[in-house]
């Protein structure tokens, strides 16, 4: 199915129209403000600082690291946009793999001993940058994300690598993991704790702020609020499922001085999709369709997700998650949605998919719009809590509008900028200081970033940005995407 271009819009009055007719709760203000009065320009008092503005910028790999987990010019590259967006946080940097075997692809970052001194230096220059455009980094908040990637591990070119914390009904059989595949032992996650807080260590030698102990996209830290069927001190109850998060707390407390903590969270997710066969033809992709749950009710493999019917959110266990944030005094929230291996419209929301996803199975503003109510429904429930919002980049022209009123209004705290980042990385600033877009170089979800890396390339905005445009593997992307 087609569905109406952002792009082709005339103006605010045709998107809300357009919003209005899709029945989605999403509002949209008038005009683009800018600083001093746009309610995206106001201070935001959050992780022991006061932060000039209401933009955060997303963690965004590139899959374009050195082999040893360093980072290197493309990355730097990417870190020094991040720098002078305009946006008062970067929230992560990018995913940071503990281990090598625990990364997502060859080239993510590590954080480890051997590579603190690069990150330090990649981390200086983001300070430096910020400062000599802005002339202070007194409003700047800066993190480091981590991660292992768990069943997404893919270490070596040759394909993934599981580490798996229980057996999955649909995902094990759609990533091809055999019935014998060995599930990671109590004493191998007492030894990935042990390495999350090495890690933390590590980031605050660096100088960031804070870190996130990442629980979002099917990567390990989410895994586990979802291991409702492993047993023993790491799965089943609640607390088991938490204890990872509570260990890692603990851990990094006693070992540091001041370093702040947050959580990216996969707030809901919803069972695996998969292109419609019924509707794809050779590498044509076919509409998502979830897998056929109706066998697996209740469905306890959603963390967020409704048990009778996996594809609503259902907010209960969420909470009781955030509620144990404020206990372990953790402020900081980033709201993210599913994953991107498996259920990529509830996570980032596009027009074009990604070689290994499928055709939107739903106008992609209402993926855009579920983020947001789970988002809001979030920052009501925990007035105290720096509540981030993820998945804005669809609203493209838009986006500014929303952002002002979901901030006006008190639905979020903040709006966090990912793929419109790559394409747009100054969009915060031009929002703020020009009241208007370039739109030029709007992201329209093409999803190159993503079906780059996908098929062993770096990863960047190959149709927008000059630097990627050019490069070699821009044309391979190009007929990648020509077969679909
Ligand atoms: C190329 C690419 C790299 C990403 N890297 C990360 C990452 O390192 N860590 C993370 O938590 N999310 C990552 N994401 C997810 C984004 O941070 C964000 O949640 C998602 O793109 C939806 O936001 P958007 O609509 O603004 O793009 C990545 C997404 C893309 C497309
Ligand atoms: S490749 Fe560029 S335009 Fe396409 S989704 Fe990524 S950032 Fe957006």
């Amino acid at each position: 199915m087609a569905y109406p271009r952002i792009a082709r819009m005339q103006n605010v009055e045709e998107f809300r129209a357009y919003c209005e007719e899709l029945g989605l709760p999403l509002q949209a203000e008038d005009r683009i403000e800018t600083a001093p009065d746009s309610p995206l320009a106001q201070p935001l008092t959050a992780g022991g600082k006061t932060l000039g503005n209401r933009f955060v910028i997303h963690p965004m790999e590139g899959w374009d690291g050195d082999d040893d987990g360093k980072p290197n010019e493309l990355v730097r590259r990417r870190w020094r946009n991040f720098a002078h967006s305009g946006a008062k946080c970067v929230w992560g940097g990018e995913a940071m793999a503990i281990t090598p075997d625990s990364r997502a692809n060859p080239r993510q970052l590590m954080i480890r001993p051997e590579t603190e001194d690069s990150l330090k230096a990649l981390h200086a220059e983001l300070l430096d940058i910020h400062h000599s455009y802005f002339g202070s980094n007194a409003d700047l908040l800066t993190g480091f994300q981590l991660t292992h990637s768990g069943r997404f591990s893919r270490p070596s070119q040759s394909g993934l690598e599981p580490r798996i914390l229980y057996r999955h009904p649909f995902l094990d059989r759609k990533f091809g993991i055999p019935d014998d595949y060995p599930v990671l032992s109590d004493d191998e996650v007492r030894g990935i704790i042990d390495l999350f807080v090495r890690a933390g260590g590590i980031a605050e030698r660096c100088g960031a702020d804070f870190v996130d102990v990442k629980h979002c996209h099917g990567y390990l830290g989410h895994e586990f609020l979802s291991a409702v069927t492993r047993e023993g001190p790491f799965g089943g109850s609640f607390e088991n499922r938490t204890r990872f998060l509570r260990e890692v707390v603990s851990g990094i407390r006693a070992t540091t001085s001041r370093i702040q903590i947050g959580v990216r969270l996969s707030a809901f997710d919803f069972a695996p999709y998969r292109p419609d066969p019924a509707r794809s033809s050779g590498s044509r992709l076919g509409p998502g369709i979830p897998e056929d749950f109706s066998g697996a009710l209740p469905y306890r493999h959603a963390f967020g997700g409704n048990a009778q019917n996996p594809v609503e959110f259902d907010l209960s266990d969420t909470f009781r998650f955030i509620e144990l944030l404020r206990e372990l005094d953790i402020r900081l929230l980033n709201v993210s949605a599913g994953s991107p291996y498996y259920n990529p419209h509830i996570q980032r929301p596009a027009l074009f998919p990604p070689s290994d996803g499928y055709q939107p199975p739903e106008d992609p503003l209402v993926g855009c719009a579920r983020q947001i109510e789970a988002t809001a429904q979030i920052k009501a429930a925990f007035p105290d809590m720096i509540v981030i919002g993820t998945g804005y980049s669809y609203l493209q022209e838009f986006l500014p509008h929303v952002a002002q009123w979901v901030v006006r209004s008190g639905k979020a705290d903040a709006v966090g900028l990912g793929r419109m980042v790559l394409a747009y990385p100054t969009l915060p600033k031009d929002t703020l200081t020009r009241g208007s877009l370039n739109s030029k170089r709007i992201c329209r979800t093409f999803s190159d970033c993503t079906t780059g890396p996908r098929n062993g390339l770096v990863s960047g905005c190959y149709p927008l940005d000059p630097a990627y445009r050019n490069l070699p593997e821009a044309a391979l992307v190009r007929k990648i995407k020509a077969s679909l």
